[in-house]
């Protein structure tokens, strides 16, 4: 399905409430994912990428947040494509331009729960959950973190929360 990844706007909110509905169920808002941008991280829709198809509507989508653990990250979820339009490489083409987008506006690192063998290919690895926490349980298995730039993850340490103002 030939598809556009563009930075996300105020305007594709509406589409990408329906896309993460149907990508994630009801199990939606219950994921520790969920607490961190909760506890006040910043969504950055300049960051942030969704994926439009022909028409124009919204079938996948990439969120960023600037959040805080003794110093800045940014932390990447909700993730999501259209289940139509699955397996087709948009999620990790998304990640991607994410990654992209976050390394040359300058960030120190990306913090983001997924499957290792998913987010692999985009560079994360195993983040160190002995020095850096989420609000609430996590598989550590699951737990990815990508350093952006030499020393990005030196100062990361603690729970994940608000970006310091
Ligand atoms: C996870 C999700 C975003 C992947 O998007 P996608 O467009 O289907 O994935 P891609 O086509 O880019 O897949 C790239 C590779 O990752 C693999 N992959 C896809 N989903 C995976 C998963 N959940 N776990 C491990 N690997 C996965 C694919 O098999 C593919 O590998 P291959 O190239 O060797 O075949 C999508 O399936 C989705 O929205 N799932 C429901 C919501 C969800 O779980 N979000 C992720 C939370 S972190």
């Amino acid at each position: 399905m030939p598809h556009t990844i563009v930075v996300e706007t105020p305007a594709h909110a509406a589409q990408i409430e329906g896309v993460l509905d149907r990508a994630f169920g009801p199990g939606r808002f219950a994921k520790t994912s969920e607490r961190v941008r909760e506890r006040g991280a910043r969504h950055d829709l300049a960051l942030s990428r969704v994926a439009l198809n022909e028409a124009g509507n919204v079938i996948g989508v990439c969120r960023i947040y600037a959040a805080h653990a003794g110093g800045a990250l940014l932390f990447l979820g909700p993730l999501a494509v259209d289940p139509r339009a699955q397996a087709a490489g948009l999620g990790l083409a998304m990640v991607q331009a994410c990654v992209a987008a976050c390394r040359a506006g300058g960030g120190s690192a990306i913090v983001l729960v997924g499957a290792e063998r998913f987010f692999r290919p985009a560079g994360f690895t195993l983040a160190d959950a002995n020095r850096l926490t989420l609000p609430g349980p996590v598989d550590a298995s699951r737990f990815l973190w990508l350093e952006l730039r030499p020393g990005g993850l030196d100062k990361l340490h603690g729970v994940i929360g608000a970006s310091a103002r």
